[in-house]
């Protein structure tokens, strides 16, 4: 487990990686390889088109931690929480936002705050109110499988980003 993150300190120069998934186990597994670097209030965004694998991944990052219920996306409920040992971990699916300030008037900003783990797909959804992740995925078709872009905007986006690849 590692310290909380420093929002206010970015990364001297944002660190990123572009990988290929094959198929949905390679892009479960790549969150199963960036559990390891999850911490107390780590925010990571996952852009790309319906189908593009964002729950894929989120699913195999939350298996990797211990979750043992089913993983499903929250599009209708907006959040699922998922507890494992003292982490609290926040799904979000934005998708269904008709305008950005839903995200304040559902009264979802508080969650950003604390020390759970957001994780979030359609973060676009949400405009300008969602702050800064540590990590952004961007996932796009390629062929038959995926190319997925992983940035880290902090240092501890950066350690996480570092620690998957030694995973
Ligand atoms: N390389 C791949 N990575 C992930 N999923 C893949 C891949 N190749 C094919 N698939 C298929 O694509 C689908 C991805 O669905 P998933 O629900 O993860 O997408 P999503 O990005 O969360 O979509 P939505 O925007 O609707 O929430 C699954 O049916 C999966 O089997
Ligand atoms: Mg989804």
């Amino acid at each position: 487990m590692t310290h909380p993150p420093d929002h206010s300190q970015p990364p001297a120069k944002a660190h990123w990686t572009t990988l290929y998934s094959p198929d949905e186990g390679a892009t479960a597994g790549l969150g199963a390889k960036l559990a390891a670097g999850i911490g107390p209030g780590m925010r990571i965004y996952l852009r790309g088109d319906l189908g593009s694998g964002k729950t894929t991944l989120i699913r195999g990052l939350l298996r990797a931690l211990g979750v043992k219920d089913t993983v499903k996306s929250p599009s209708y409920a907006l959040v699922e929480l998922y507890v494992v040992s003292r982490l609290n971990l926040y799904h979000f699916d934005f998708y269904r936002f008709l305008y950005a300030r839903e995200f304040e008037d559902a009264g979802l900003a508080e969650y950003f705050r604390g020390a759970g783990v957001c994780l979030v797909e359609w973060p676009e959804r949400a405009g300008d109110a969602l702050p800064r992740p540590d990590l952004e995925l961007s996932l796009a078709y390629a062929g038959a499988g995926r190319e997925i872009r992983v940035k880290a905007y902090s240092t501890a986006g950066e350690r996480c980003l570092a620690k998957s690849k030694d995973a």
